[in-house]
């Protein structure tokens, strides 16, 4: 992290010009996202519709949504956007929703909603039942809302196993997730066969489409042939699709619907006695960004059907290349049965660590993310991913070539740290860990947390500790290394 060459809180105020300047060199050391080198976090298409999307937000940027009655503006643009995704979903005149933040706020939402829901029927012991794969922000909404995770193993293809559904499902069963399509492998789940098990149990049954709602609509009617998970599958009570996403909105836009208002209103806060006033929320956040809502709701008039249409055409193009291009190497497989626009790739060849494959990767410029559970690398195309796909492919072979050509790999760079965290068996001393580096970038003063680095040892027991652990850590992931080259 580059240190500031200014005061953190100057003692006297500086001119715009000047700190605007300065401000847009912090992005120097970011990822080469307009150049397509990113893999995930950011929707880009160019400059003219990045200005037209920042003019929509100025325009709204002081603008609150908090009390829903004092912006009619903003309450509009809610209304708008809400109306447009039922439709999107074929929900009913009855679809009713609210606009978030981002996909955690919806999904953390659909917890509080059917936790309270059940709550209202006395359910004391809250729990629902997630695949393995649904998004990590299921489990935080777990923790926060104190809502027990069932987990629905994946079969052999690493599709949710939904034989093992109704078991796991039982009186305190609050909700059933499935993912439009999940974010790991870019599998649907089994939505239809969820819901006809949610609908015998009455069970409130939530698609997160977080990724797939602002394109998988646009490839159905590009007729591209793809299983049903939307409001016409007769269980889903509820769907996350995220704005900021594959709708190419800026940062801080997500929707959350409800089949009717008997779900939405227990996501409603209302306290009537406070010194305040009363008050009332329709979501987790007091403060709603305005800027957010007007953009949104600018990028969905923007591109309208066609528009969204032709994203989701130059989109699968990109997977498509991806995919074949993957396929066509011997060393590597595409996992799990992705629709798009996300995959998953791993390694089939004992010789070819695939987390040693990324580093090579990383070295060329491209920023790619790592999965676990099978090993493997990431990637979420977009449109702007066609014109670099033949790169990256090109640089993927070479990757692949050198680590085969120097299987030492493996034990160096973060392709060491990653096998080692996604390896040992100790989860919970994992989990400590990554929470003592992350929080180091959360001390006063902030850090950057490197992989690549080695640290330095912390004094004290708590160091010791620590060194122990990562001794322990680098024995097993060599004896998993050595048992893998013998086979
Ligand atoms: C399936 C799924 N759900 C939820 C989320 C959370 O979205 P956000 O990062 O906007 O909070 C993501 C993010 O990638 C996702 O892939």
């Amino acid at each position: 992290m580059s240190t500031a060459p200014h005061s953190a809180l100057p003692a006297q105020g500086r001119a715009t010009a000047e700190v605007l300047a300065e401000l847009k060199g912090f992005g120097a050391d970011d990822p080469h996202y307009k150049e397509g080198r990113l893999w995930s976090l950011v929707y880009y298409l160019d400059e003219e519709y990045s200005q037209f999307l920042g003019d929509a937000y100025q325009e709204f940027s002081s603008a609150n949504g908090l009390n829903p009655t004092a912006f009619k503006s903003l309450k509009r643009f809610e209304n708008e956007i809400i109306a447009g995704v039922a439709e999107m979903f074929h929900g009913t005149p009855e679809v009713c929703g609210v606009v978030t933040s981002g996909g955690t706020e919806s999904c953390l939402l659909a917890v509080k909603t059917y936790r309270d829901l059940a709550r209202s029927r006395g359910v004391t012991q809250p729990e629902m039942v997630l695949p393995v794969t649904a998004h990590v922000a299921w489990f935080k909404a777990s923790e926060y809302f104190g809502v027990k995770v069932r987990l629905l193993p994946l079969d052999k293809n690493l599709r949710a196993d939904v034989k093992k559904l109704p078991r796991l499902c039982n009186r305190n069963t609050v909700m059933i997730l499935g993912s439009a399509p999940e974010y790991p492998h870019g599998t649907i789940d089994p939505i239809e066969e969820f819901s006809a098990i949610a609908l015998k149990r009455k069970i409130p049954l939530h698609v997160d489409a977080c990724v797939g709602g602002f394109i998988l609509p646009f490839m159905e009617m590009n007729r591209r042939k793809l299983p049903l998970w939307d409001y016409r599958v007769p269980g889903v009570t509820s769907i996350s699709a995220d704005i900021h996403k594959y709708g190419f909105a800026s940062k801080g836009a997500s929707t959350i619907t409800y089949r009717n208002l008997d779900y939405l209103k227990h996501q409603m806060f209302v306290y009537q006695d406070w010194p305040g006033g009363v008050f009332v929320s329709p979501a987790l956040l007091g403060t709603r960004p305005g800027g957010a809502y007007a953009a949104a709701w600018a990028a969905m008039q923007h591109f309208g059907k066609s528009g969204y249409r032709d994203l989701a055409k130059r989109t699968m193009q990109a997977f498509d290349k991806m995919r074949k291009g993957i396929e066509k190497m011997p060393a590597l497989y595409v996992m799990g049965e992705p629709t798009g626009p996300l995959l998953g790739y791993g390694s089939r060849d004992p010789d070819v660590n695939i987390f040693a494959v990324g580093d090579q990767m990383d070295a060329k410029g491209w920023k790619i993310n790592r999965l676990q559970n099978p090993d493997g690398l990431h990637a979420m195309i977009t449109a702007s991913h066609l014109e670099v796909m033949d790169d990256y492919l090109r640089d993927l072979k070479e990757a692949v070539a050198t680590v085969k050509a120097n299987p030492a790999l493996a034990q160096s760079g973060s392709a060491a740290t990653y096998g080692m965290m996604s390896h040992i068996p100790l989860r919970g001393m994992v989990k400590q860990k990554v929470l003592d580096m992350f929080a180091q970038m959360y001390r006063a003063g902030g850090q950057d947390m490197d992989l690549h680095a080695a640290h330095a040892p912390e004094p004290g027991l708590k160091g010791q500790m620590n060194a122990l652990v990562d001794r322990l850590a680098q024995w097993y992931v060599t004896r998993q290394q050595q048992r893998q080259s013998q086979r």
